[in-house]
């Protein structure tokens, strides 16, 4: 190789900027931001309420619907080992002589499910159905460790609607009692 070559040219590109970030550096760009987050802060003001007083406790207050888990479905919506519970009603508001639900249920009976993930003892999933003024108020908290909290997932209840309106003739809640072993 010739000691007289020339090296070559190297092209140095300025660094380039991405068009997102870019828009930082336009004025003003901060300014518009701070509404935006105030937005997005108060879209979650609901995110993290917690499981009111009023549904906890509810594996020991309320009668068991279920008798076993609802072992994990296709489709489901509610992931996991589920039980289902009905709180603040007698039994005997509940279930006629023949061991049937009755339905309508009453005004002021809440229905809980609670889910547990495979491998874990701990309900990651609570999900309400709370009947006020004739309709049901949907409403579904989740964690994902022991020590937390449930807290509330900021969803509309449409979702929860148009699905349980398969079960519009029972009332909107699929599960009943289930008879137990004597
Ligand atoms: C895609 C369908 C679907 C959607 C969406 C859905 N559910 Fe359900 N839900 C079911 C089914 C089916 C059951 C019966 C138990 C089972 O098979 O898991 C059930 C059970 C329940 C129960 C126990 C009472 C019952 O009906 O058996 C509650 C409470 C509940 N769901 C609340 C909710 C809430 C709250 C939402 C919305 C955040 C919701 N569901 C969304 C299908 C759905």
């Amino acid at each position: 190789m010739n000691s007289e070559t020339p090296p070559a040219t190297v092209t140095v590109q300025p660094a380039s900027i991405p068009e997102g970030c870019a828009a930082w550096d336009r004025p003003g760009a901060a300014v518009r931001a701070i509404p935006m987050l105030s937005i997005v802060i108060a879209l979650c003001s609901a995110c993290g309420t917690p499981l009111p007083d009023a549904i906890a406790g509810f594996e020991t207050r309320c009668i068991e619907l279920t008798t076993d888990e609802v072992p994990p479905h296709d489709d489901d919506p509610h992931e996991g080992f589920k039980r289902v519970y009905a709180c603040d009603l007698t039994l005997d508001q509940l279930v006629d002589e023949t061991g049937a639900t009755r339905r309508p249920f009453p005004e002021g009976t809440l229905i809980v499910k609670s889910s547990r993930r495979d491998g874990q003892d701990f309900s990651w999933l609570v999900a309400t159905a709370h009947k006020e003024g004739g309709v049901w108020d949907w409403a579904e908290y989740t964690r994902n460790f022991v020590d937390e909290e449930l807290r509330l997932i900021p969803a509309g209840p449409e979702v929860c609607v148009d699905c349980h309106r398969g079960a519009q003739s029972l009332d909107w809640i699929f599960t009943s009692y289930q008879p137990r072993q004597q």
